[in-house]
């Protein structure tokens, strides 16, 4: 790490030990032990499936942690870390990592039969799978944590910057195989070759669509058809750094024409609602003016006749926007605690309008969240809306006009301050990435 890095990373450490001083504390407990987890194995095979480690162990270290690694906290002590000793001859050995990390912390490391856990105090509690018998049971304990986690220390928010740098380079190789008319999978392999990445070290499944494919929300498959006469990318792919996530969507057409003039206008509504992440706003209340601004996007593009208020009464904008508008980022893409509203818990649910939505906080400052409007031509929905919606006020060959083009959603990643959000995503360099860059082709 950079020592400006390192500096950041020993105040992010006493925000968390201060936390978990303060749980131990609350709960009346001696040690916390984070565990990362275990490595599964596909069902009669010997392979593994890819690993993540719980991110209350993560949210630690430095670096990417592995399996069968734990950290022992105790009020007015250093962390310790238990490292794993990797004794076999089949794998590469797995040395504890140098660095300037290592003085703010006592390093254990000890194989899998070896009893590290032998001495800890009898009021110990253990969050992460695979609980140990020692442990005793602490409700609560993870819901005080986890609310803490959604503000992010500045150790934190500038491993997202980096993850979003990555990610920018990764969208920019991206476009450019898109224009060169490849396949997905080839787009997808730009994607990870430009952001230095494998496709397991993604910190979720990149979705690389292309023309129809674009309407499918969580589309998976990499299709390896060359498409020369492509009209549509919807990228969404993001990057790591110290685990914690970018997560990044553009759309990109090939052609100036009324889908690009659609895309140019959901783009600018999406740098509004970037810019009206202020600490004390309602992420509920947000997701509403989205609807809003779908809405007055369907009304100005001919596509929904009625007006803003008869398609709110109706849920026209839901039929083309049916997912959240945003959740919580850090090490998990969709962080914790989206839904908890205290320490102690209690869960603030979504309702009929937005049941998808994954954050129901006030957002506060250093909360980082996305932020991702979209408008898809989803067969499925648009065949719902016509035989359940009397008058719904769609023309159904404009709709069709624009089915081949799949939809749109752009998503960028944003640091909620009081005055003015930082965007990292367009920090990062997605300001070349905008639909209007791109001139007719
Ligand atoms: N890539 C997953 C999401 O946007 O939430
Ligand atoms: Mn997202
Ligand atoms: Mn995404």
């Amino acid at each position: 790490m950079s020592p400006s890095m390192t500096t950041l990373y020993q105040q992010h450490l006493v925000i968390l030990t201060t936390r978990y001083d303060n749980a131990m504390a609350h709960f009346g407990l001696d040690a916390i032990v984070l565990a990362s987890g275990e490595k599964s194995y596909y069902f009669q095979d010997d392979h593994t499936h890819p690993f993540h480690a719980y991110s209350g162990a993560q949210q630690w270290l430095p670096f990417t942690l592995g399996a069968d690694t734990y950290i022992v906290l105790q009020a007015g002590k250093k962390p310790t870390l238990v490292w794993p000793v990797r004794d076999d001859f089949w794998h590469a050995p797995n040395p504890v990592p140098s660095g300037d990390w290592q003085a703010n912390w006592d390093i254990v490391s000890a194989k899998k039969t070896d009893q590290w856990c032998v001495g800890l105090p009898k009021q110990t509690a253990w969050l992460g799978p695979n609980a140990m018998p020692f442990a005793v049971a602490c409700e609560g304990l993870k819901a005080y944590v986890d609310f803490a986690k959604a503000v992010k220390t500045d150790f934190e928010i500038h491993a997202m910057r980096q993850a979003n740098l990555r990610g920018a380079a990764g969208h920019m190789a991206a476009k450019e195989a898109f224009l060169a008319g490849t396949s997905e999978l080839e787009i997808h392999l730009a994607f990870l070759n430009a952001s230095q990445q494998s496709a397991f070290q993604e910190p979720y499944p990149g979705i690389v669509g292309l023309n129809e494919h674009a309407a499918v929300l969580h589309y998976e498959h990499k299709s390896t058809a060359k498409m020369p006469a492509s009209r549509t990318l919807l990228i969404d792919a993001g990057a790591n750094e110290h685990g914690y996530a970018s997560d990044i969507t553009r759309t990109f057409t090939r052609h100036n024409d009324d889908f690009r003039a659609l895309v140019n206008d959901l783009d600018a509504m999406e740098q509004t609602l970037c810019r009206s992440a202020l600490s004390g706003v309602s992420f509920r209340d947000l997701h509403q003016e989205t609807l809003v601004g779908i809405a007055t996007l369907l009304h100005q593009h001919k596509i929904c006749s009625l007006s803003v208020e008869a398609q709110l009464a109706k849920r026209i904008p839901q039929v083309f926007f049916p997912h959240g508008l945003g959740h919580l980022l850090g090490l998990q893409v969709h962080d914790v605690g989206g839904h908890q509203i205290d320490q102690a818990g209690t869960l603030s649910l979504p309702d009929e309008q937005a049941p998808f939505l994954r954050l129901t906080r006030t957002l506060e400052q250093n909360m980082v969240i996305t932020i991702e409007p979209g408008v898809y031509f989803i067969p499925m929905l648009i065949d719902k809306m016509q035989a359940e919606i009397n008058n719904h006020g769609c023309d159904m060959a404009r709709i069709a006009h624009f089915m081949p083009y799949g939809g749109i959603r752009i998503e960028d990643n944003i640091v909620v301050k009081h005055d003015r959000p930082e965007n990292l995503t367009r920090e990062a360099g997605f300001s070349q990435l905008s639909p209007e860059a791109f001139g007719s082709h």
